[in-house]
């Protein structure tokens, strides 16, 4: 039975490029697990979109003089061309300035109001009377009232480490103008998640048996510790979506509070873009619905309690406000969030240039080279390095020696020997050893698809190259090259186990490596591409026009089930082969350690 599968991936900041460990983090994981889904006939849908509100974002403005809109959608363009590069399939990629994201994210806050989770409270806030309004946190400076350090934010003091109470800074400076700024009175919405926390540890109590310990240790540690307490869910800023309530005009909503919605909306409008505008239910009101979640580490508690309550908190009221039916909305079914990964033994840094810009690699190295080394990379149980000096090696040692070298000269040989065509053998007459690779590789077709469902991704691409090499192996010991000039026949019967084994290798890798893996295919001659297409398209409505990323599934929606091993036909014929990857040479090495840092 297909499953319907919601491939969740956390909304990147309007405020930076993508760097290595945002792709690895969030954007990788979650497209080779959609892929796998989509190749097992699930039915899949793969969203997420610039988050393009909240401080982070006026603050880039501000650092590159240019209005906001211009600076999200600056950005926004940018992710676009990357996941197009690597091949990110989203299956809408959209941003949070859109009409039906405030429309969505505002019913649910309207919906938690009636099912009485808010609540308003006054409290004072920085206010700068030269600029006229509110400061935002990030947006003041002064000394740390625990360990007196002089640059500390007012929410949060770099140099202890310390969480601070605004009001409490000392000497407060305005970031934006230096000038000193006066505490005001202010009011703000919060959202009472010390009634939910009953709720929310139950949900994760619930998933403990199969999440990952760093996600369930973090989230029920917070919990334990400190309990959930009420969170503000408004700010005072001009920038976001406004505050559903008359007389709320300058506030808008806190951005952490309407983000996580943006899965929601984003399917409801991917529904609205394909002409059925129902279509979002399948995943989002059917209880056997799957939901998984690609965030970074340092996202863990909005979307292990925050999220999970606000959905438990408005499902109901909010299916009757937004589509006046009976029901709730489908909570999260896993969220493995990734550790980081550092670059060259150091932490990435943006500001210093300490980084590996997606776009930028994309420039000097083929998508599928980069995937393979961030997959076997990925720091999935903990920080993991980017070391150039390791992604030659492995990029030479396991992707072009053992995997790519091992297509490339069995299709050679095969095209050369046989006339361009694979071998025409009787298959009954296949002897003990070819049976067992074939077995082998076919087994494969389980055991890396339990871990591309547990999303232990490491381990499904170690597990598929140790097939490769086991390929490897058996012509070691086969050898047809020699025993062609002796025996054809017996070459011919370990051509056609070697090419069906690639060509069942060709599948299993197929999620991590997709760009190689249907170039391999073509060369099989097959007509049906591996996936989709992904193209994009300008949207408009109320607030203006957004270009959205999307990936059409066209002829492959009627092959349900293509995760199951190579039928090759003996006789079939093949298109002419050609190497799939390339070898590095190791003067990459310091030419790519020269950039950093510059
Ligand atoms: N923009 C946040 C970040 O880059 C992530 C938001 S994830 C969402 O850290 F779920 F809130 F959208
Ligand atoms: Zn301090």
């Amino acid at each position: 039975m297909p499953e319907n599968i919601l491939i969740a991936i956390a909304w990147p900041y309007a405020n930076s490029e993508i760097h290595m460990g945002n792709i690895t983090g969030s954007h990788l994981p979650g497209d080779i697990v959609a892929r796998y889904h989509r190749l097992k006939g699930d039915r899949v849908l793969m969203v997420s979109g610039t988050d393009s509100h909240g401080t982070p974002v006026t603050i880039a403005a501000d650092r590159e003089g240019l209005p906001v809109e211009e600076v999200y959608k600056n950005y926004h363009n940018g992710f676009l061309e990357l996941f197009q590069g690597y091949g990110i399939t989203y299956d809408l990629f959209t941003t949070t300035h859109t009409e039906n994201h405030f429309k969505v994210s505002q019913a649910i806050f309207l919906a938690l109001q009636r099912n009485g989770y808010l609540y308003t409270q006054k409290s004072m806030q920085w206010y700068s009377p030269t600029a006229g309004k509110f400061l935002p946190d990030r947006y003041v400076e002064g000394k740390c009232y625990i360990c007196g350090f002089e640059g500390a934010r007012s929410d949060q003091c770099d140099n202890c480490g310390n969480v601070l109470e605004p009001e409490k800074l000392i000497n407060p400076r305005s970031k934006v103008d230096g000038s000193t700024p006066e505490l005001r009175e202010t009011e703000h919405f919060y959202m009472d998640l010390s009634k939910q926390e009953p709720d929310v540890v139950e949900f994760l109590r619930q998933r403990s048996n199969y999440w990952r310990d760093t996600v369930l240790g973090e989230s029920l540690r917070k919990i334990e510790a400190e309990g959930l307490k009420p969170r503000p869910i408004t700010r005072d800023l001009d920038w976001g979506i406004p505050v559903p309530v008359e007389g709320w005009d300058g506030k808008r909503l806190y951005v952490w509070f309407e983000a996580v919605i943006g899965y929601l909306s984003a399917a409801v409008e991917w529904a609205h873009l394909s002409g059925n505008t129902e279509a979002w239910k399948d995943w989002w009101t059917d209880p056997a619905a799957k939901s998984f979640y690609f965030i970074g580490k340092d996202n863990i508690f909005f979307h292990t309690a925050m999220w999970p309550a606000e959905l438990m908190g408005a499902g109901d009221q909010f299916l009757r406000i937004f589509a006046e039916e009976d029901g709730t909305l489908v909570l999260p079914y896993d969220v493995p969030a990734n550790q980081f990964m550092n670059l060259e033994g150091r932490k990435i840094s943006g500001s210093r240039n300490w980084a590996v810009w997606g776009r930028d690699a994309l420039t000097r190295y083929d998508p599928d080279a980069l995937r393979y080394y961030l997959t076997i990379n990925m720091p999935e149980n903990h920080d993991s390095d980017w070391d150039w000096a390791e992604f030659v090696a492995k990029n030479n040692n396991e992707l072009v020696a053992t995997w790519g070298n091992l297509a490339n000269r069995v299709l050679s040989f095969c095209y050369k020997n046989w006339e361009g065509h694979v071998p025409s053998i009787d298959v009954s007459t296949l002897r003990p050893a070819d049976l067992e690779l074939l077995a082998a590789v076919e087994k494969g077709f389980q055991t890396v698809g339990d871990e591309l469902e547990a999303v232990h991704l490491r381990g499904a691409l170690q597990t598929a190259m140790g097939l490769a090499a086991e390929v490897n192996k058996y012509l070691d010991t086969s050898a047809p090259w020699f025993a062609i000039k002796a025996d054809k026949e017996a070459a011919a019967k370990s051509i056609y186990t070697a090419l069906k084994a690639i060509d069942s290798l060709k599948m299993l890798l197929a999620p991590f490596l997709p760009f190689s893996s249907q170039k391999l295919h073509e060369i099989f001659g097959y007509a049906q591409p591996l996936f989709g297409e992904q193209y994009t398209e300008a949207v408009t409505d109320a607030l203006g026009e957004h270009t959205v990323l999307r990936y059409r599934v066209g002829q492959l929606a009627n092959l349900p089930y293509r995760w199951k091993p190579s039928d090759l036909r003996p006789g079939a014929k093949l298109n002419p082969p050609a190497p799939l990857y390339k070898k590095l040479d190791e003067s990459v090495i310091e030419e790519e350690r020269a950039r950093l840092g510059k």
